[in-house]
């Protein structure tokens, strides 16, 4: 299972870089909004930390603007997928990138149906976001097993990428289910790692060695 890190902040994804745990980033808009520098310069700066796939979303809403766009985005560095979202424009623009082999990912995903036809139509990724479901009482992980067990019905190569992690359950659930990738925001990667059993074990080992180092003294 692939580990992508779903984060604009070149902080993060440098820490995060240190554990060797980062396979890719995923940006979209909002997060790229937050930084307050040109998209350009952050995917540039990215690509330089990951080597790995980086998504790179496109902002316009016809299929010959988001061409246009992606193109510009794919030269920034061989490593960029492009982010499209799932409406028809983006659709017409996905055919076309597809046969022009380039890597794209289907972004706000919400349904069997919208992963199936992003799949027909070549996408490297979809993204079903499964916090977006939760948050509107649907069981967004419900969404990943159909997607699993549709994508190998028809042997698709399109890679389940789960999006809209919010918390280390999600990342289990979708690692339990067979999916390729889960993109998860920094905290929750830091927030892998815990388990108040394992602070408490190490504390006392400590403090036991303590008396051992002391022992050793007298
Ligand atoms: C996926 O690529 C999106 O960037 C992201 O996972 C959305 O997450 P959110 O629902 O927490 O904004």
């Amino acid at each position: 299972m692939k580990f992508f890190l779903d984060t604009a902040n070149i902080d993060e994804i440098r820490d995060a870089a240190e554990f060797g745990l980062i396979d890719g980033v995923t940006t979209n808009p909002s997060l790229i909004s937050k930084e307050g520098r040109s998209f350009k310069e952050i995917i540039q700066e990215i690509a330089s930390i990951v080597d790995g796939p980086i998504s790179a979303e496109v902002v316009s809403t016809d299929a010959g603007g988001m061409l246009e766009e992606a193109y510009e985005l794919a030269k920034i560095h061989e490593n960029v997928v492009i982010k499209l979202p799932m409406v028809k424009e983006g659709m017409k623009a996905l055919k076309r990138l597809s046969a022009d082999g380039v890597r794209t990912n289907v972004t706000l995903i919400f349904s069997p149906s919208q992963a199936l036809v992003a799949a027909k139509l070549g996408a490297t990724y979809v993204s079903p976001f499964v916090g977006r479901l939760d948050d509107v009482s649907h069981v967004g992980m419900e969404l990943i097993g159909d997607l699993v067990r549709i994508f190998d019905n028809y042997s698709f190569q399109t890679q389940i990428l789960v999006a809209s992690c919010r918390n280390p359950l999600h990342i289990r659930d979708a690692a339990l289910l067979g999916a390729h990738v889960a993109t998860m925001p920094y905290g929750v990667l830091g927030q892998l790692l815990k388990h108040p059993l394992t602070d408490i074990g190490l504390d006392r080992f400590l403090k036991d060695w303590e008396k051992v180092a002391k022992a050793g003294r007298d």
